[in-house]
């Protein structure tokens, strides 16, 4: 009996045990993804060993137990009374819907099938129900940050809400995430879930910083889900205040740039490196009698920018700024020197007009006061004549005469010069100078020129009647006569007289008749000059004929009134193609202690290398 009773039992586990391994395989996906208030759909399959139809399927959920929602068997399919009565449905292919689901549909939905008797199986999804979060506000600490803090202080907060599920919060500092580091950073972070089931997250982020950080930009990250993809969403970017103690201060001259000159507007600037910007004050020093610094200090700075306003040679000096950083009890200093820079008025040893006799000697002098060594030039009808303070002027005569200028400039101060005028004039009787000998036929109409040097300017009149034009220029006048040759002018010759209060002189200008066969050649010697001028052979044809033309006596008297060309060895430097010297400026480089002492200390010009013996500058025209 008990045999029996076994044998039985074991029938029916073997029994028991096939009917287990024959269950039906019921295919669910793991997860099903959804946005909150979208509709949600769960695929069931199954497959059922053997031929046999289902003879039923239900949908369950869990929670707190199991609860039926849907039933589908041979007899027809229907929703239970729940929840989920109006909003789920049913397709022919077993896939559950539910419509508009809600954070509370985020739970495990089963799906059980029953073929026959003993032939059952089931599989579950878990529901996940997604709602993005706000986009996340950041709050700065804007009390500012001190460096030298022991604790890490507080940097910013970041909040994100209505989120589902709770998302992540990671903090950026310049691009590079920050993470949670004992001693420098600590990110606190809070999850809170409102009551309508959505969450709020709440990061706070410590660290320390350093002064390097003060331009840091930092900002939050939201890291959250929606269905099939991991999204982010970036807070603004935000910079904190950071105390700082100064380390350095430095004053400058911040404007002008180019070296300071008198007139000009100064602007210092003060300016210590720490956070907040420290208290400046300025200071002028002047240093006693007995060696020791004052201070006076400067009253109209403003962010350390003291502005001195039309300065002066006496502005020059000491100047100082004292920092004074009150957050971290430092207090710094920092000098720099200002030098104004000034050229005085020049001063000319002759007063202008200076007036000379021909064949005089005379030397003027230029000089004046500056802050740095200057440069003197003498120019004459705007061409350098003399480099350094001396003008030498030998043996003077009419060329030698008129506007002579010194000027002075700064190499070291650009736009710093100044430059005086003086004029020379040459006194003396008239000279006349005229072409001696003109070839003419008679009745041609002649044109002859008279020059008369002289000062005051010497008056010229002519032997003949003719239309007269004079030109007149400080110590040169010159007359043109146009007139008709007749006889009896062959026969007297045309006389050009010139007077002035010191005197007169005159000049015969002699007609030869010519042939009417040979035409004399009328072109004046101031064309031919003109002419000459381009080519240097040409120049000096013209130059041999003019001296020929002319004749001797001119060139003589020309000769009386200059310095012989043997004297003391010097040497007259003219150029091939110029017809005569009429004026020789004599320049000397190198000076005699003597002359020193008439300059000004920083004026004074070295004498140029290779520049020791004396030289001539030939000014004529
Ligand atoms: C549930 O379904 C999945 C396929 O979606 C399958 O891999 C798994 O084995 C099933 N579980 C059971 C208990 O049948
Ligand atoms: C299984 O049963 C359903 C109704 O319960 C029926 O519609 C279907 O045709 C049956 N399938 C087979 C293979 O018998
Ligand atoms: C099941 O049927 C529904 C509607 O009839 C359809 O929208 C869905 O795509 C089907 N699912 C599968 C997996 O065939
Ligand atoms: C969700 O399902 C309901 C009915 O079941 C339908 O009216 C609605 O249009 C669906 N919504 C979406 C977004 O498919
Ligand atoms: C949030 O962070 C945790 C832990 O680092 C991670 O497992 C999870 O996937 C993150 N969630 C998102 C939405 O990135
Ligand atoms: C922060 O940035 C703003 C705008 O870029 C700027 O005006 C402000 O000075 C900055 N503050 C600090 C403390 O760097
Ligand atoms: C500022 O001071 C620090 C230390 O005091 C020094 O290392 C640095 O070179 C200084 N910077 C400037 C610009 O003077
Ligand atoms: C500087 O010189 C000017 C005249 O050029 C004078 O008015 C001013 O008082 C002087 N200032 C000082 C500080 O000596
Ligand atoms: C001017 O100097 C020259 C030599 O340079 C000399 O021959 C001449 O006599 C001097 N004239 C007068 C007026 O001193
Ligand atoms: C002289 O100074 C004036 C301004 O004061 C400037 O315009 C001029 O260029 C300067 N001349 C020279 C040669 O530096
Ligand atoms: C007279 O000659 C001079 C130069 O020799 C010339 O400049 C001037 O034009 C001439 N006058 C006339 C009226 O031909
Ligand atoms: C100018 O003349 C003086 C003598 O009067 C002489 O000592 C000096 O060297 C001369 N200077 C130049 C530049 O020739």
């Amino acid at each position: 009996m008990a045999l029996y009773s076994r044998v039985l039992c074991l029938l029916l586990l073997s029994s028991f045990r096939h009917v287990v391994t024959d269950r039906v395989e019921v295919l669910l996906p793991d997860v099903v993804e959804v946005r909150k208030g979208d509709n949600a759909s769960i695929k069931c399959s199954f497959s059922i060993p053997g031929q046999s139809n289902y003879t039923y399927l239900r949908w369950l959920y869990e929670k707190n137990g199991r609860t039926n929602i849907y039933y589908v068997g041979q007899d027809g399919q229907y929703a239970y009374d729940t929840e989920y009565k109006d909003r789920i449905h049913m397709a022919d292919n077993f896939t559950l819907f539910i419509s508009e689901v809600t954070l509370q549909d985020e739970r495990t939905f089963v799906c059980q099938i029953g073929a026959g008797p003993a032939v059952f199986g089931e599989n579950r999804t878990e529901l996940r129900v997604y709602k993005s979060p706000d986009p996340p506000d950041i709050t700065v600490n804007d009390v500012g940050i001190l460096v030298t803090d022991e604790a890490t202080p507080e940097i910013a907060k970041c909040k994100s809400k209505n989120g589902h599920p709770a998302p992540n919060i990671t903090w950026y500092k310049n691009k590079y995430s920050m993470h949670q580091d004992r001693d420098d950073v600590n990110i606190a972070t809070t999850v809170i879930k409102e009551s309508n089931g959505l969450y709020t997250v709440s990061s706070t982020l410590h660290s320390r910083l350093s002064k390097e950080d003060k331009d840091a930009l930092f900002y939050c990250e939201v890291n959250y889900r929606l269905p099939g993809m991991d999204l982010m969403m970036e807070s603004e970017r935000v910079n904190v205040t950071i105390l700082y103690p100064m380390e350095n201060v430095s004053l400058i001259v911040e404007s002008p740039s180019r070296p300071v000159t008198e007139g000009d507007s100064v602007e210092l600037r003060c300016k210590g490196d720490g956070n907040p910007a420290p208290e400046y004050t300025f200071y002028r020093i002047w240093e006693s009698d007995d060696g020791t610094e004052m201070e006076e200090e400067l009253e109209g700075a403003i962010d350390g920018l003291l502005m001195l306003e039309d300065v002066r040679r006496n502005t020059s000096g000491h100047y100082r700024c004292r920092a004074l950083d009150l957050n971290f009890a430092v207090s710094l200093q920092a000098d720099t020197m200002l030098s104004v820079n000034y050229l005085d008025p020049i001063q000319m040893s002759r007063e202008s007009p200076v007036e000379l006799n021909l064949g005089d000697n005379t030397t003027i002098v230029c000089s004046t006061m500056g802050s740095q060594p200057s440069a003197i030039q003498w120019q004459w009808k705007e061409q350098v004549i003399a480099i350094g303070p001396l003008l030498n002027l030998s043996s003077v005569d009419y060329k030698s005469g008129g506007h002579y200028s010194c000027v002075v400039t700064m190499p070291g101060v650009p736009g710093l010069n100044a430059s005086k005028g003086v004029t020379v004039v040459v006194k003396g009787q008239p000279l006349v100078s005229v072409k001696r000998l003109v070839r003419v036929m008679q009745n041609d109409v002649l044109n002859v020129t008279c020059e008369a040097f002289g000062y005051p300017a010497p008056e010229i009149t002519w032997s003949a009647n003719g239309s007269v034009m004079h030109k007149r220029e400080t110590h040169r006048v010159s007359s043109e006569l146009i007139v008709k040759v007749t006889k009896e002018l062959l026969k007297s010759g045309i006389k050009c007289s010139a007077a002035n209060s010191l005197g007169s002189s005159e000049e015969l200008i002699t007609l030869q008749e010519v042939k009417a066969t040979t035409h004399p050649t009328t072109t004046s010697t101031e064309q031919k000059r003109a002419e000459s001028k381009g080519v240097l052979i040409v120049a000096i044809i013209v130059c041999i004929l003019a001296i020929a033309v002319l004749g001797a006596v001119l060139y003589f008297l020309y000769k009386k009134g200059k310095i012989p060309c043997g004297h003391s060895g010097k040497q007259e430097i003219t150029k091939p193609g110029k017809q005569q010297e009429d004026i020789v400026v004599e320049m000397k480089s190198d000076k005699s202690p003597e002359e020193t002492e008439l300059l000004s200390g920083p004026t004074a010009e070295k004498p140029l290398p290779g520049d020791q013996g004396e030289k001539y500058i030939d000014l004529r025209n």
